[in-house]
Protein backbone atom coordinates (compact mmCIF):
# COMPACT_ATOMS: atom_id res chain seq x y z
CA UNK A 1 0.00 0.00 0.00
CA UNK A 2 1.32 3.73 -1.15
CA UNK A 3 1.18 5.40 1.79
CA UNK A 4 0.80 8.39 -0.65
CA UNK A 5 -2.09 7.20 -1.70
CA UNK A 6 -4.30 10.40 -0.29
CA UNK A 7 -7.66 8.66 -1.18
CA UNK A 8 -6.29 5.80 1.21
CA UNK A 9 -4.71 7.67 3.88
CA UNK A 10 -7.46 10.42 4.37
CA UNK A 11 -7.84 11.26 7.97
CA UNK A 12 -11.34 10.68 8.98
CA UNK A 13 -13.32 12.97 11.75
CA UNK A 14 -11.67 16.12 11.54
CA UNK A 15 -13.23 19.29 9.88
CA UNK A 16 -12.43 20.00 5.93
CA UNK A 17 -12.96 15.98 4.90
CA UNK A 18 -15.62 15.77 2.79
CA UNK A 19 -16.59 11.84 3.62
CA UNK A 20 -16.47 12.69 7.06
CA UNK A 21 -19.33 12.45 9.16
CA UNK A 22 -18.03 13.01 12.55
CA UNK A 23 -18.23 16.11 13.94
CA UNK A 24 -20.11 15.49 17.15
CA UNK A 25 -17.81 13.25 18.46
CA UNK A 26 -19.12 9.56 16.85
CA UNK A 27 -16.33 7.62 15.25
CA UNK A 28 -15.58 8.50 11.41
CA UNK A 29 -17.19 6.54 9.09
CA UNK A 30 -16.66 6.02 5.26
CA UNK A 31 -17.99 5.07 2.11
CA UNK A 32 -16.97 2.19 0.68
CA UNK A 33 -18.83 0.95 -2.53
CA UNK A 34 -22.24 1.17 -1.11
CA UNK A 35 -21.17 -0.09 2.40
CA UNK A 36 -20.13 2.68 5.41
CA UNK A 37 -17.22 1.27 7.16
CA UNK A 38 -15.48 2.20 10.49
CA UNK A 39 -11.98 1.88 9.82
CA UNK A 40 -8.65 3.01 10.85
CA UNK A 41 -6.98 4.72 8.01
CA UNK A 42 -3.23 5.86 8.62
CA UNK A 43 -2.70 9.34 8.06
CA UNK A 44 -0.16 10.18 5.07
CA UNK A 45 2.85 11.18 7.58
CA UNK A 46 4.61 8.25 9.01
CA UNK A 47 5.27 8.42 12.76
CA UNK A 48 6.37 4.31 13.83
CA UNK A 49 9.85 6.42 15.18
CA UNK A 50 10.12 10.03 16.06
CA UNK A 51 13.67 10.17 17.60
CA UNK A 52 14.09 13.03 20.50
CA UNK A 53 17.51 15.33 20.14
CA UNK A 54 18.19 18.11 22.39
CA UNK A 55 18.72 21.30 20.25
CA UNK A 56 21.71 22.25 22.57
CA UNK A 57 23.49 19.53 21.44
CA UNK A 58 24.90 20.27 17.58
CA UNK A 59 26.76 17.23 16.99
CA UNK A 60 23.56 15.19 18.09
CA UNK A 61 21.12 16.93 15.34
CA UNK A 62 24.09 16.75 12.90
CA UNK A 63 24.37 13.08 13.57
CA UNK A 64 19.74 13.23 14.09
CA UNK A 65 19.48 14.60 9.87
CA UNK A 66 20.88 10.92 8.33
CA UNK A 67 19.20 8.62 10.59
CA UNK A 68 16.33 6.92 9.18
CA UNK A 69 13.37 7.90 11.39
CA UNK A 70 10.42 9.00 10.45
CA UNK A 71 10.33 11.89 12.40
CA UNK A 72 12.90 13.71 14.52
CA UNK A 73 11.68 15.51 17.52
CA UNK A 74 14.39 18.69 18.20
CA UNK A 75 13.51 19.53 21.97
CA UNK A 76 14.07 22.98 23.57
CA UNK A 77 12.04 21.36 26.35
CA UNK A 78 13.04 18.88 28.85
CA UNK A 79 15.95 17.59 27.47
CA UNK A 80 17.79 20.57 27.36
CA UNK A 81 19.44 22.29 30.22
CA UNK A 82 18.50 25.51 31.57
CA UNK A 83 21.41 27.24 31.03
CA UNK A 84 21.09 26.48 27.54
CA UNK A 85 17.96 27.53 25.90
CA UNK A 86 18.66 30.35 24.30
CA UNK A 87 21.27 28.81 22.26
CA UNK A 88 19.47 25.55 21.86
CA UNK A 89 16.85 28.19 20.30
CA UNK A 90 19.88 29.42 18.16
CA UNK A 91 20.15 25.94 16.99
CA UNK A 92 17.26 25.22 15.39
CA UNK A 93 18.41 26.53 11.89
CA UNK A 94 20.61 23.66 11.45
CA UNK A 95 18.02 20.78 12.36
CA UNK A 96 17.23 18.42 9.66
CA UNK A 97 15.21 15.46 8.99
CA UNK A 98 14.98 12.67 6.20
CA UNK A 99 11.59 12.57 7.16
CA UNK A 100 8.96 15.34 9.33
CA UNK A 101 11.00 17.48 10.94
CA UNK A 102 8.84 18.81 14.67
CA UNK A 103 10.03 20.90 16.97
CA UNK A 104 9.23 20.47 20.70
CA UNK A 105 8.88 23.63 22.42
CA UNK A 106 8.67 24.73 26.16
CA UNK A 107 4.55 25.29 27.19
CA UNK A 108 3.37 28.83 27.28
CA UNK A 109 6.97 30.03 25.32
CA UNK A 110 6.43 32.52 22.23
CA UNK A 111 9.99 32.63 21.56
CA UNK A 112 10.30 29.11 21.30
CA UNK A 113 7.15 29.07 19.24
CA UNK A 114 8.19 31.36 16.85
CA UNK A 115 11.49 29.52 16.24
CA UNK A 116 9.70 26.17 16.19
CA UNK A 117 7.75 27.52 13.41
CA UNK A 118 10.35 29.17 11.09
CA UNK A 119 12.21 25.59 10.58
CA UNK A 120 9.51 22.82 11.53
CA UNK A 121 6.99 20.67 9.61
CA UNK A 122 4.72 20.55 13.27
CA UNK A 123 5.05 21.65 16.35
CA UNK A 124 5.40 19.45 19.36
CA UNK A 125 3.19 21.11 22.62
CA UNK A 126 4.24 19.42 26.27
CA UNK A 127 1.83 19.44 29.10
CA UNK A 128 -1.12 20.04 27.22
CA UNK A 129 -4.18 19.72 29.83
CA UNK A 130 -6.81 21.46 27.95
CA UNK A 131 -8.21 22.78 24.69
CA UNK A 132 -7.12 26.13 26.21
CA UNK A 133 -3.79 25.11 25.84
CA UNK A 134 -3.89 24.56 22.39
CA UNK A 135 -6.00 27.58 21.28
CA UNK A 136 -2.54 29.41 23.00
CA UNK A 137 -0.15 27.50 20.57
CA UNK A 138 -2.82 28.45 17.58
CA UNK A 139 -2.76 32.35 17.99
CA UNK A 140 1.07 31.81 16.99
CA UNK A 141 1.68 29.93 14.33
CA UNK A 142 -0.66 27.38 11.92
CA UNK A 143 1.76 24.40 11.82
CA UNK A 144 0.45 21.34 12.72
CA UNK A 145 0.68 20.05 16.12
CA UNK A 146 1.38 17.25 17.88
CA UNK A 147 -0.17 17.71 21.62
CA UNK A 148 1.82 15.73 24.51
CA UNK A 149 -0.75 13.93 27.15
CA UNK A 150 1.43 13.18 30.28
CA UNK A 151 -0.63 14.59 33.48
CA UNK A 152 -3.83 13.40 34.55
CA UNK A 153 -5.50 16.66 34.11
CA UNK A 154 -4.25 16.61 30.70
CA UNK A 155 -5.88 12.43 30.26
CA UNK A 156 -9.07 14.04 31.77
CA UNK A 157 -9.42 16.43 29.48
CA UNK A 158 -8.45 14.14 26.56
CA UNK A 159 -11.00 13.90 24.17
CA UNK A 160 -11.48 17.67 24.22
CA UNK A 161 -8.42 18.17 23.37
CA UNK A 162 -8.53 15.95 20.64
CA UNK A 163 -11.25 17.64 19.25
CA UNK A 164 -9.21 20.75 19.07
CA UNK A 165 -7.96 22.39 15.72
CA UNK A 166 -4.89 21.42 14.01
CA UNK A 167 -4.00 18.85 16.44
CA UNK A 168 -2.76 16.07 14.37
CA UNK A 169 -1.31 13.33 16.59
CA UNK A 170 -1.92 13.16 20.24
CA UNK A 171 1.58 11.50 22.24
CA UNK A 172 1.91 9.89 25.35
CA UNK A 173 4.33 10.84 27.98
CA UNK A 174 4.95 7.92 30.44
CA UNK A 175 7.80 10.11 32.46
CA UNK A 176 6.21 13.08 33.40
CA UNK A 177 2.29 11.14 33.67
CA UNK A 178 4.11 8.52 36.38
CA UNK A 179 5.43 11.47 38.11
CA UNK A 180 1.82 13.50 38.00
CA UNK A 181 -0.31 9.97 39.08
CA UNK A 182 2.63 9.60 41.67
CA UNK A 183 3.73 6.07 40.64
CA UNK A 184 6.80 5.52 42.32
CA UNK A 185 9.42 4.64 39.22
CA UNK A 186 12.45 5.98 38.31
CA UNK A 187 13.17 4.83 34.73
CA UNK A 188 11.09 6.72 31.98
CA UNK A 189 8.69 4.19 30.60
CA UNK A 190 8.75 2.05 33.30
CA UNK A 191 5.41 1.36 35.45
CA UNK A 192 1.88 -0.04 34.37
CA UNK A 193 0.75 2.90 31.34
CA UNK A 194 -2.40 0.69 30.39
CA UNK A 195 -5.24 3.15 31.21
CA UNK A 196 -3.85 6.17 29.71
CA UNK A 197 -2.41 4.27 26.82
CA UNK A 198 -6.12 3.22 26.14
CA UNK A 199 -8.10 6.37 26.72
CA UNK A 200 -5.48 7.98 24.24
CA UNK A 201 -5.66 5.94 21.48
CA UNK A 202 -9.16 5.65 21.43
CA UNK A 203 -9.73 9.97 21.29
CA UNK A 204 -7.06 9.93 18.47
CA UNK A 205 -9.23 7.66 16.80
CA UNK A 206 -12.46 9.31 17.64
CA UNK A 207 -11.54 12.56 16.17
CA UNK A 208 -9.14 10.93 12.97
CA UNK A 209 -5.57 11.82 14.61
CA UNK A 210 -2.33 9.40 15.25
CA UNK A 211 -1.46 8.54 18.72
CA UNK A 212 1.97 7.83 19.28
CA UNK A 213 3.90 6.22 22.43
CA UNK A 214 6.39 8.17 24.61
CA UNK A 215 10.18 7.15 25.09
CA UNK A 216 11.88 3.97 26.91
CA UNK A 217 14.53 5.37 28.57
CA UNK A 218 16.47 1.92 29.84
CA UNK A 219 18.81 2.09 26.42
CA UNK A 220 20.77 -0.88 26.98
CA UNK A 221 17.53 -2.64 27.40
CA UNK A 222 16.62 -4.12 23.86
CA UNK A 223 14.05 -6.32 24.75
CA UNK A 224 12.26 -4.28 26.96
CA UNK A 225 12.07 -1.74 24.61
CA UNK A 226 10.67 -3.97 22.26
CA UNK A 227 7.89 -4.98 24.68
CA UNK A 228 7.19 -1.45 25.57
CA UNK A 229 6.31 -0.56 21.54
CA UNK A 230 4.52 -3.99 21.20
CA UNK A 231 2.06 -3.40 24.07
CA UNK A 232 1.35 0.48 22.41
CA UNK A 233 1.17 -1.62 18.91
CA UNK A 234 -1.77 -3.52 20.93
CA UNK A 235 -3.16 -0.66 21.56
CA UNK A 236 -3.65 0.79 18.45
CA UNK A 237 -0.53 2.80 18.45
CA UNK A 238 1.17 4.50 15.19
CA UNK A 239 4.69 4.35 16.52
CA UNK A 240 6.55 5.60 19.14
CA UNK A 241 9.32 8.01 20.58
CA UNK A 242 13.49 6.66 20.52
CA UNK A 243 15.47 8.69 22.24
CA UNK A 244 19.20 7.26 20.98
CA UNK A 245 19.88 5.66 16.97
CA UNK A 246 19.85 2.21 18.26
CA UNK A 247 16.29 1.88 19.08
CA UNK A 248 14.82 2.94 15.55
CA UNK A 249 15.75 -0.86 14.14
CA UNK A 250 13.30 -1.94 17.09
CA UNK A 251 10.60 0.63 16.25
CA UNK A 252 10.38 0.26 12.81
CA UNK A 253 10.32 -3.64 13.05
CA UNK A 254 7.53 -3.59 15.53
CA UNK A 255 5.42 -1.14 13.73
CA UNK A 256 5.20 -1.97 10.33
CA UNK A 257 3.14 -5.14 9.34
CA UNK A 258 5.64 -8.05 8.24
CA UNK A 259 5.26 -9.88 4.77
CA UNK A 260 3.50 -12.36 6.05
CA UNK A 261 0.71 -10.35 8.06
CA UNK A 262 0.40 -8.38 4.74
CA UNK A 263 0.06 -11.53 2.67
CA UNK A 264 -2.42 -13.29 5.26
CA UNK A 265 -4.41 -9.68 5.01
CA UNK A 266 -4.58 -9.65 0.93
CA UNK A 267 -6.10 -13.21 1.19
CA UNK A 268 -8.80 -11.80 3.89
CA UNK A 269 -9.29 -8.83 1.49
CA UNK A 270 -10.38 -11.40 -1.26
CA UNK A 271 -13.15 -13.48 0.73
CA UNK A 272 -16.83 -12.55 0.60
CA UNK A 273 -18.94 -13.14 3.79
CA UNK A 274 -18.30 -16.20 6.62
CA UNK A 275 -16.14 -18.67 5.71
CA UNK A 276 -13.11 -20.61 7.09
CA UNK A 277 -9.34 -19.43 6.55
CA UNK A 278 -6.54 -21.04 7.83
CA UNK A 279 -8.65 -22.97 10.90
CA UNK A 280 -10.88 -19.40 11.47
CA UNK A 281 -13.56 -17.85 10.66
CA UNK A 282 -13.51 -15.01 8.83
CA UNK A 283 -16.13 -12.43 7.77
CA UNK A 284 -16.42 -8.51 6.47
CA UNK A 285 -15.40 -7.22 9.93
CA UNK A 286 -11.90 -9.10 9.32
CA UNK A 287 -11.60 -7.60 6.22
CA UNK A 288 -12.01 -4.16 8.26
CA UNK A 289 -9.47 -5.65 10.10
CA UNK A 290 -7.07 -6.52 7.03
CA UNK A 291 -7.98 -3.06 5.42
CA UNK A 292 -6.53 -1.60 9.12
CA UNK A 293 -3.18 -3.72 8.53
CA UNK A 294 -2.42 -2.96 5.28
CA UNK A 295 -2.49 0.80 6.17
CA UNK A 296 0.59 0.58 7.90
CA UNK A 297 2.68 -0.74 5.41
CA UNK A 298 5.95 1.24 5.31
CA UNK A 299 6.13 3.95 3.08
CA UNK A 300 8.60 3.50 0.48
CA UNK A 301 11.61 5.52 1.50
CA UNK A 302 11.51 4.08 5.08
CA UNK A 303 14.34 1.38 6.25
N1 LIG B 1 19.89 11.76 18.17
C1 LIG B 1 20.88 11.74 17.28
N2 LIG B 1 22.06 11.15 17.51
C2 LIG B 1 22.24 10.58 18.70
C3 LIG B 1 21.23 10.57 19.68
C4 LIG B 1 20.01 11.20 19.38
N3 LIG B 1 19.01 11.24 20.26
N4 LIG B 1 21.68 9.92 20.76
C5 LIG B 1 22.94 9.54 20.47
N5 LIG B 1 23.28 9.93 19.23
C6 LIG B 1 24.54 9.68 18.52
C7 LIG B 1 25.72 10.29 19.22
O1 LIG B 1 25.95 11.59 18.78
C8 LIG B 1 26.80 9.34 18.81
O2 LIG B 1 27.17 9.62 17.47
P1 LIG B 1 28.70 9.86 17.09
O3 LIG B 1 29.43 8.64 17.61
O4 LIG B 1 28.68 9.95 15.62
O5 LIG B 1 29.05 11.10 17.81
C9 LIG B 1 26.11 7.99 18.74
O6 LIG B 1 24.74 8.28 18.51
C10 LIG B 1 26.26 7.20 20.00
O7 LIG B 1 25.81 7.98 21.07
P2 LIG B 1 26.06 7.53 22.57
O8 LIG B 1 27.47 7.84 22.96
O9 LIG B 1 25.60 6.12 22.75
O10 LIG B 1 25.04 8.48 23.34
P3 LIG B 1 25.29 9.29 24.67
O11 LIG B 1 25.63 8.31 25.76
O12 LIG B 1 26.24 10.40 24.41
O13 LIG B 1 23.89 9.96 24.94
C11 LIG B 1 21.63 10.18 25.53
C12 LIG B 1 22.83 9.24 25.52
C13 LIG B 1 20.43 9.43 26.10
C14 LIG B 1 21.93 11.41 26.38
C15 LIG B 1 21.34 10.61 24.08
O14 LIG B 1 21.04 9.44 23.34
C16 LIG B 1 20.24 11.65 23.93
O15 LIG B 1 20.50 12.83 24.03
N6 LIG B 1 18.99 11.23 23.66
C17 LIG B 1 17.87 12.15 23.50
C18 LIG B 1 17.47 12.81 24.82
C19 LIG B 1 16.28 13.71 24.71
O16 LIG B 1 16.03 14.33 23.69
N7 LIG B 1 15.46 13.77 25.79
C20 LIG B 1 14.26 14.55 25.84
C21 LIG B 1 13.09 13.93 25.17
S1 LIG B 1 12.66 12.32 25.73
MG1 LIG C 1 7.37 15.35 29.41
Amino acid sequence: MDWEDEEHNRQPGREGDEQSHATDGTPARYERGKEIVSVCRMPSRPRRSCLAVPASDLRKLEKAATLPADEVVVDLEDGVAQADKEQARENLSRAKARGTLAVRVNKGSIEDIEAAAAVADVIVVPKVESPDDVQAVILHTELPLEVQIETTLGLVNVEAIARSPHVEALLFGPGDFAASLGVPVLTIGAGASEYALARIAVAARAFGLQCIDGPHAALEDEAALRASAERALSFGYDGKWAIHPSQLGVLHDVFTPSTEEIERAERILATDGALRLDGEMVDEATKRMAEAVIARAAPPSAS
